[in-house]
């Protein structure tokens, strides 16, 4: 794992966001796992302003809540075509969220699982971090060995977001379906942005914490192609930040990473 200190928000997604732009130019036909939630949101706004194709590429979201209304404003789906299918040049065929609106769950849980293994496995798997330490909405005791599955959502999590419905955490939906800690880990290469004060204490136990099923996040340590991005207030808890900022400043992989492009 690397971890990546950023002096700012804006800095921190300009780095993501070559990342995933280098990514798709080396490889048009990417199979790439996204996140939603609003860090992500300035990810795909400079995504799309970047211009680059989008034609050749699968898409697999993370999660998604379950019981609401196919199209519901709030749905994962919903934001996804907001803050990215809707702008960039990807066939709408080739994007796939898990269904939250199914019936019988555990089926459109196998097969999002199956879809992901036809499209030869996520190249590049984007996430964000919850302040209980999900990943995806893998909630404390996610399994790591876990596939895509429904998953009752912790108060904390209802709560950070609750925004989205009316500021009420019990109007928040309860469950969601979202990819397992393990199908997370079979992805390629993964890629954690975190910012903003909020996410220091649970970035560091993540990065840095023992590897425990109550953080679920912390499982990336075990994942052999991993970056976190942090912007300084996400990284305020961080004990190991010198070494960090030495492998950024002295890896060569770094070297057309490190000077901003504004
Ligand atoms: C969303 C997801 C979640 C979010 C996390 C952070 O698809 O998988 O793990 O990434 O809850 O959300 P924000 O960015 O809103 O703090």
């Amino acid at each position: 794992m690397e971890a990546i200190i950023r002096p700012d928000v804006d800095h921190a997604v300009d780095l993501v966001v070559k990342l995933i732009v280098s990514r798709i130019k080396e490889k048009p036909s990417a199979t790439l796992g996204l996140a939603t939630g609003r860090t992500m949101e300035r990810v795909y706004a400079r995504l799309v302003a970047s211009g680059v194709s989008f034609a050749g590429c699968r898409t697999f979201n993370l999660d998604e809540y379950i019981g609401l209304p196919q199209g519901d404003p709030n749905s994962y789906r919903s934001y996804m075509n907001t803050h990215l299918f809707n702008h960039v040049d990807i066939d709408l065929a080739n994007t796939h969220i898990p269904d939250g609106a199914a019936t019988d769950l555990k089926l459109a849980a196998r097969d999002f699982e199956a879809k992901i293994v036809a499209s030869g496995g996520i190249d590049l798997q984007l996430l964000g971090i919850g302040e209980a330490g999900h990943i995806g909405f893998n909630e404390p005791l996610s399994s790591f060995m876990s596939r895509t599955r429904d998953k009752a959502l912790t108060p904390t999590t209802r709560a950070q977001n609750a925004e989205m419905f009316g500021g009420d955490p019990d109007k928040a939906p309860k469950r969601a379906l979202t990819m397992g800690v393990g199908t997370i880990l079979d992805a390629r290469e993964l890629i954690l942005l975190a910012t903003g004060p909020a996410k220091a204490s649970i970035v560091a136990k993540a990065v840095e914490g023992p590897i425990t099923s109550m953080v679920s996040a912390s499982a990336i340590q075990m994942h052999p192609n991993c970056k976190v991005v942090v912007d300084e207030d996400a990284a305020q808890e961080l004990q190991g930040r010198d070494y960090y900022d030495f492998v950024f400043a002295n890896e060569p992989e770094w070297e057309n990473f490190r000077q901003p492009e504004h």
